[in-house]
């Protein structure tokens, strides 16, 4: 079963077990990939996205400043969140209150985009993503996956697709939830994201240098599973 809650780990055990690092630009399909490798694997899988969103929303709740790296440092270390794996879904938690429909909205992925920019933030949500690191294995997604906070993962990957295809498939994802969705926009607002991730200060999105760059904008969801599973089977991590 796909565990996505885990215990702060030592760091003798976070650095025995093996994990598989996603990383790559928003709406390249890391999410999805990365928990179907996950249960197709039977580890333990990390969001790191919604640590940030979590951060992100409490500070907001706690009225915060967003630009206040040394107050929002205690709330990255404790942040009172859960994640609970129930009938195939995950719930998230935070102070107690189901937030993980609010968590997706772009106004979260706001506050998290701009308590992200702060180092000391950075740093205080470190130990929190190594403890997910737990028997027998994680895959880990997010932006610095590979390139920080899992260094000496044995497979990192670095997925991609380019501008045009991730915004169709944003595009398709509204329509099928009944939004409105403008494709140009769209496309103009992934190259905007894109240059912000790859040109900030702090923890810039780039693949690591011994990552395997996947191109997923002529595969299918499961042409990209096979080819990481496949990896992962050459590497003898499973
Ligand atoms: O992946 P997701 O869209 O949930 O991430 C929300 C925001 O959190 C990103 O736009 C990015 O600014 C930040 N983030 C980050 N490092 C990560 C994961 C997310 O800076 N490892």
């Amino acid at each position: 079963m796909t565990q996505v809650m885990a215990q702060p780990a030592s760091q003798s055990s976070t650095q025995a077990v093996s994990v598989i690092t996603i990383d790559g630009p928003v709406s390249s399909g890391k999410g999805t990939i990365a928990r179907r490798v996950a249960v197709a694997l039977g580890w333990h899988l990390l969001d790191s996205g919604a640590l940030y969103r979590l951060l992100g929303l409490h500070a907001r709740n706690l009225g915060v400043s967003l630009e206040d790296s040394d107050a929002l440092v205690p709330l990255a270390r404790d942040l009172p969140a859960r994640f609970i794996e129930q009938r195939g879904d995950l719930l998230i938690e935070l102070a107690g209150v189901d937030v993980s429909d609010f968590l997706r909205t772009e106004e979260v992925g706001e506050l998290a985009s701009r308590v992200a920019v702060h180092q000391p933030v950075r740093d205080a949500l470190m130990a929190r993503q190594q403890s997910f690191a737990q028997p027998p294995g994680l895959v880990a997604d997010g932006r610095d996956m590979g390139t920080v906070v899992f260094t000496r993962a044995p497979l990192k990957i670095y997925l991609t697709a380019s501008p045009e295809e991730r915004a169709r498939r944003r595009y398709n994802q509204l329509k099928e939830k009944g939004f409105d969705a403008n494709l140009a926009a769209l496309v103009e607002d992934i190259r905007n994201r894109d240059e912000r991730d790859m040109n900030r200060d702090v923890a810039p999105l780039k693949p690591a240098d011994d990552a395997l760059v996947i191109d997923s904008t002529p595969l299918t969801i499961d042409d990209v599973l096979d080819r990481i599973l496949g990896e992962a089977r050459k590497r003898t991590l499973v």
